[in-house]
């Protein structure tokens, strides 16, 4: 089989809560299996199973993949086809960067150099920066989880267009491409996607109802908007040499990232 037509069978999931009981995605394994099942249905083949990592749910590297060994038999057994990796969804916490600086790999995605980082929803304060440059330090590739959904992202675009510049990778939620994340996420979904700032697609799943594993239609519409060569790079190509620690194939060159939105009369008139 073509290296092309493999990529053509593939849709990766970087970014799921799809282990049972640990944070407030999947409740329990039946839960996992129905989003398991539901994902494949829709055509995803490799999930990354990345529950959180934050000060509200302890982080056990090793009972997950105990977990995730569980879960495999149990859909092996199911006929739910599907292949999953294991990461996390990483907190910017000190606890986290101290313990990411010193073993990268417990937190990485299936212990490659690639880490799924979650900046804080209502401060982002201006030593984040440094925290970066010790996780790249430590060798981390960093992919900034759902940028569009961050409230002062969504204020401040120059500050993301600056780290992108500085080789952030960029993670967008597929229901934010769709709508389904409030008409502020989507507008900057499709802002940074026809930027070509984003590098990955993923569904941030939860549960099988209002944060669902899927991301054909998300696909789709990239595709639509933006071209097959983009959506399949950001849905299929990116995410695979992730999921498998290779390097990313060469990205289109990101557009207008260092353009600061549009100020009205009176935030001109008053400074702001
Ligand atoms: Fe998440």
């Amino acid at each position: 089989m073509t290296e092309s037509v493999r990529l053509n069978l593939v849709m990766v999931d970087i970014h799921h809560h799809l282990l049972p009981g640990l944070d407030d995605g999947s409740t329990d394994l039946q839960t996992s299996v129905a989003m398991a099942r539901m994902a494949a249905e829709d055509g995803i083949t490799h999930i990354v199973a990345t529950p959180h990592a934050n000060g509200s749910y302890a982080y056990d590297p090793v009972g997950n993949q105990a977990l995730l060994q569980t879960l495999r038999e149990t859909l092996a057994a199911e006929g739910v086809s599907i292949t999953l990796g294991l990461g996390c969804d990483f907190h910017l916490s000190y606890d986290n960067i101290q313990g990411a600086r010193t073993d990268p790999r417990r937190y990485t995605i299936n212990a490659t150099d690639y880490l799924l980082i979650e900046l804080p929803d209502f401060a982002i304060p201006p030593q984040m920066e440094e925290s970066f440059y010790d996780l790249r330090l430590a060798g981390t590739h960093l992919i900034l989880t759902h940028p569009e959904r961050n409230p002062v992202l969504q204020k401040h675009p120059k500050r993301l267009a600056e780290w992108v510049q500085q080789g952030m990778l960029v993670q967008v939620t597929t229901s934010s491409v769709l709508g389904h994340m409030g008409p502020v996420a989507e507008k900057m979904a499709h802002k940074l996607l026809s930027d070509r700032s984003v590098h990955f697609l993923a569904t941030d799943a939860h549960n099988t109802g209002r944060r669902p594993p899927k991301m054909r239609a998300a696909c789709e519409l990239v595709a639509k908007k933006y071209g097959t060569d983009y959506a399949n790079l950001i849905c299929r190509e990116n995410p695979l040499a992730v999921f498998e620690g290779r390097s990313l194939p060469a990205q289109p060159q990101s557009e207008h990232v260092y353009e600061e939105p549009k100020r009205s009369f009176f935030q001109r008139l008053f400074g702001k």
